[in-house]
Formats: C-alpha cells, sequence, structure tokens
C-alpha cells in the first residue's frame, strides 16, 4: 500500500528518508532555475488517478537502439504518448531520424495554489491531485492508508485554499525538450481518444500501457486509437521498465499489428495486442 503522505526529501536528512517513505521536492517546478534533470525529478511526483508521472533520461536505451537498426534512416513522424515531461523522448531524437516529433501527455499543465505555506496543486478539471509543504507531500490516494496517516490526508484534501486569485500555471513539459527544434509538438492527447494530428511513422508508449495501469479492455481500446494514428508500415513500440527493460515493437501491415522484435521477452501485453483483429 502507498503511503498517502512522505516525506519532502529536500527538509529532511538523507537516512531518515531511506527509512520513512520519501519523495522529490515537487516544489521546485515553481523555481525558473533548475536543471533538466531536477525538473523530472520533480514531475515524477505527481500522479494523476490510476498513473505515476514518473520518468527518467534515458530510461530504455535498447528499445531505443534496435529503433535505430531497424529504420531505414527515412525522417519520420514521431509520436511518443504518455510522454510525462518528454525527458525521454529528447534521448530518441538524439538517436533516431525524424522530421517532427509530437511530444504528447495527458496531463501537461498543473495549476498550483499557496496559501499559508502549503502549495495545492490541481489538474486541468481543477481537481486537487497533489499537496505539499517542503515537509511533506500529500497524495489523495487516503481511502485505504493505515491509520492515522489517512485522516491526516484526508484533512488536508478537505480544506481547500480561498480561490482569492488565479491560480498559477505549470507547464510540465521540461524545458530541455523545446531547445531540441522548432519540428517538436506538444500536445495534451488522451490515448483513449482519436490520434487527429498527422499518422506518424513510430508510435512510442513507454510505461504506459501496461496491468498496473488499466484493464485489457482499455489497453485494447488504446492500441486501437494507436493502431489508426499510424501510416500503412510505421511501427508501434511498448516499453516497459516495471523491472527490467522490455518492449515489443509491432509493424503496421494491411491494417494488422504483426511482432517484428521484441527485447527481454517483450512486454506482458504483446499477446492482447497480437489478438486484435483488423481494422
Ligand atoms: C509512468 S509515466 C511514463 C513516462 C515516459 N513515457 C517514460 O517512459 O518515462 C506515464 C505517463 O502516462 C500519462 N498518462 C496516463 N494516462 C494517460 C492517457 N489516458 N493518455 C495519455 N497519457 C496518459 C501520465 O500522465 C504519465 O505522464
Amino acid at each position: 500500500m502507498r503511503a498517502p503522505i512522505k516525506l519532502n526529501k529536500a527538509y529532511w536528512p538523507t537516512p531518515l528518508t531511506r527509512l520513512i517513505p520519501s519523495t522529490n521536492n515537487p516544489l521546485t517546478l515553481l523555481d525558473n532555475n533548475i536543471s533538466p534533470e531536477q525538473f523530472s525529478q520533480a514531475v515524477s511526483v505527481f500522479k494523476f488517478g490510476t498513473t505515476l508521472k514518473s520518468t527518467r533520461a534515458f530510461r530504455f536505451p535498447l528499445t531505443v537502439k534496435s529503433l535505430s537498426e531497424l529504420s531505414n534512416n527515412k525522417p519520420s513522424v514521431i509520436l511518443d504518448v504518455g510522454a510525462s515531461d518528454g525527458i525521454t523522448s529528447s534521448h530518441v531524437m538524439k538517436q533516431l531520424q525524424w522530421k517532427k516529433y509530437f511530444v504528447t501527455d495527458r496531463n501537461i499543465d498543473v495549476y498550483c495554489r499557496e496559501y499559508r505555506g502549503t502549495f495545492y496543486f490541481f489538474d486541468s478539471l481543477a481537481n486537487c491531485v497533489l499537496i505539499a509543504t517542503n515537509k511533506f507531500v500529500i497524495y489523495r490516494e487516503y481511502e485505504d492508508a493505515v491509520f492515522p496517516l489517512n485522516i491526516i490526508a484526508k484533512h488536508f484534501f478537505s480544506t481547500m485554499p480561498p480561490e482569492d486569485s488565479e491560480p498559477q500555471k505549470i507547464r510540465l513539459i521540461n524545458p530541455a525538450i523545446h531547445s531540441e527544434s522548432s519540428d517538436v509538438f506538444v500536445y495534451a492527447y488522451d490515448i483513449f481518444t482519436a490520434w487527429e494530428q498527422e499518422p506518424a511513422d513510430l508510435v512510442i508508449a513507454a510505461n504506459i500501457l501496461n496491468r498496473d495501469y488499466f484493464s485489457d479492455a482499455q489497453i485494447l481500446r488504446a492500441i486501437q486509437n494507436l493502431r489508426t494514428a499510424l501510416k500503412e508500415g510505421g511501427r508501434l513500440t511498448i516499453i516497459d521498465n516495471r523491472e527490467n527493460e522490455r518492449s515489443s515493437i509491432f509493424r503496421l501491415e494491411k491494417a494488422m499489428l504483426i511482432s517484428e522484435h521484441d527485447i527481454n521477452g517483450g512486454t506482458e501485453i504483446k499477446s492482447l495486442v497480437l489478438s486484435l483483429p483488423a481494422a
């Protein structure tokens, strides 16, 4: 069971943070002068619904290497879904040939209000998703948490700050992305909806389509949308880093996704993807 209240590592001595559930400091996002690594660490603290925004640079090097070997060096259109702050996209950008790169995620902004030293973070629908002070970080998942953390967390989420001014909007996209090229496009895109921009030669879905986050029915719905986002002959790459790096690369042929290459045995949803009838 996840602790709904964690120590903010920025405040407490390291030996204590090794003993008690702790997390990086999300408040660094309010500072304009942080490094790309610090930015990704702060974004990784957030959880929206069932999915964490956890990410880090160079997360799936074996997959990127295989994709560069499989590609014919033709500049391609790449769609990265559930990309979090895009730090993993920036690695792919450096290793593959591309002409247009879509960095997308359902949650690309948060809105912050401060009240008496406590910072409340809201999603785009004005739901409070995280509360932080310089000492603690509090998550919404208090229902099944242990006593008294459940009561304390619930108390925080039931007392919201006054809405006497506009909240501060924070874009959860790593500043490192914007320096890559003007052909990088950032969009809020939900994989349970149709992709309405240009079709892609390569779709990357890293650490988003797995059974910890979604049911099989949801995964199939998302795959159908991602398949429609591909050009004929394009590739869908699914990556899972929960233990070691595992991935499954599929190619679209005559409206069917066929298996092209696996890394470390492929992902747990490979057979589910292959079970999808032709579009
Ligand atoms: C664990 S992170 C993976 C980040 C990055 N791809 C990586 O491998 O490091 C999962 C991301 O999926 C996003 N996400 C969750 N549900 C989504 C949905 N329905 N559509 C698009 N993105 C979603 C979350 O906001 C989060 O940023």
